[in-house]
């Protein structure tokens, strides 16, 4: 990630104090007389600090998904809230993650974001570690009286799965266990997808000049789908009518809508069994607070982790997953093709959003600005900033 110059204007300075105020004042409002989110939280350097440590140092981050590191010795690296983690599967399938950092002088251990090996070396000086972060090997460190490799390792964070994703959180002792806190939305929309069964086909990242929740405000509204979206989703044909949105909670939120076509893109494959009815071609659009954003189809899904490198800059890694007997239609020969296509499609798809996240940053800078006003399809956003109050509440 590239640390980045940082414009200021009129709201940079906004007080934490007063982000803190408006934050809650606009999240007691019920959804029918509700504005958008002070534009205070998406400015303030204060507020930027300040949700590090209350949200990012806090919650549950997906950081990939386990099917990226199917053999024992692979890894995923990510960071959460500026801090470099290692994900690496276990002889036993288990999943760990580390702080990647080195146990002796703390140097970025693992340089690479995807990799597979038997040991972690360290470029500094050649600690090495095993894959379950233990040191075992440390050069000339017997010089050292009563240097012991055994009393040295990673520090280890914790992991927890759920629906095919990997999540990591920062904290010690996390408030919440998402399998607990997921439960409703797995049983009563998700579970029936079996999200676990998809397969990676593609993993991305980007940087865009707008705050981290300024691409969860655009993800979780469908409403500028059919405007915007030309060239991509407007084509699955989903009038905004025909959209709902998902019962209130703490840690997700939920639209979805099914889409014209019963085949193409969007609907279900004839040999999909574990879809019904008008679910063979829904859409769900999910956001698992606070930053892991998905569009999940009968025949694909779609994920973004976003976080923030600044105000003003967020960095996002996204993919693609695609269903077993999805991919099992795409032969050897066709498949880079296949992927590239694919690929197209959605960066065209992030190219239409890209230009209005960033508009969202650059026209809330503004000091002086109406009330604004929610459409009934964006109740995700007035419960996202609901749960963003809660988790901000001193
Ligand atoms: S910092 Fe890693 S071996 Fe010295
Ligand atoms: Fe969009």
């Amino acid at each position: 990630m590239l640390a980045v110059a940082m414009h200021r204007n009129p709201r940079t300075n906004t007080p934490l104090a007063t982000v803190l105020e408006e934050l809650q004042s606009a999240a007691a409002l019920p959804f029918d007389q509700a504005h958008p989110i002070p534009p205070s939280v998406n400015h303030s350097l204060e507020f930027l600090d300040y949700e590090r440590e209350a949200v990012f140092q806090q919650e549950w981050i997906c950081v990939g998904r386990e099917d990226e590191i199917p053999a024992s010795g692979d890894f995923l690296t990510h960071q959460i809230a500026e801090v470099p983690v290692l994900i690496v599967r276990q002889p036993d399938a288990e999943i760990k993650a580390f702080v990647n950092a080195c146990a002796h002088r703390f140097a970025c251990l693992v340089p690479d974001d995807k990799g597979s090996g038997k040991r972690f070396t360290c470029r500094y000086h050649a600690w090495t570690y095993d894959i379950s972060g233990q040191l075992v090997r440390a050069p000339y460190m017997e010089m050292k009286d009563g240097f012991d490799v055994t009393r040295h390792r990673l520090r280890p964070l914790r992991l927890a799965t759920w629906e095919g994703f990997i999540y990591v959180t920062l904290a010690e002792n996390p408030s919440t266990q998402l399998d607990e806190s997921l439960a409703p939305l797995r049983e009563q929309v998700v579970g029936r997808y079996d999200m676990a069964c998809y397969q990676t086909v593609l993993r991305e990242s980007m940087e865009w000049n707008a705050n981290w929740k300024n691409l969860i405000e655009n993800f979780t509204e469908s409403y500028h789908v059919p405007i915007a979206h030309g060239k991509t989703f407007a084509q699955h044909n989903k009038p905004p009518q025909d959209y709902v949105c998902g019962e209130d909670s703490a840690h997700y939120c939920y639209h979805r809508a099914p889409q014209a076509a019963e085949t193409g893109l969007g609907a279900a494959h004839p040999q999909n069994d574990r879809l019904e009815d008008e679910w063979r071609r829904m859409m769900i659009d999910f956001c698992v607070f606070p930053n892991h954003l998905v569009t999940l189809m009968p025949d694909y899904l779609w994920y973004i982790s976003v976080q923030p490198l600044g105000v003003d800059k967020m960095y996002a890694t996204w993919s693609l997953a695609v269903p077993p007997e999805v991919l099992a239609d795409v032969s050897e020969a066709d498949f880079d093709d296949w992927l590239a296509q694919f690929k197209h499609y959605m960066e065209v798809a992030n190219g239409e959003d890209k230009a209005l996240v960033e508009a969202l940053h650059r026209g809330s800078a503004a000091p002086l600005l109406p009330a604004g006003v929610y459409h009934p399809i964006e109740r995700n956003l007035w419960q996202f900033m609901r749960y963003l109050a809660g988790m901000c509440k001193s």
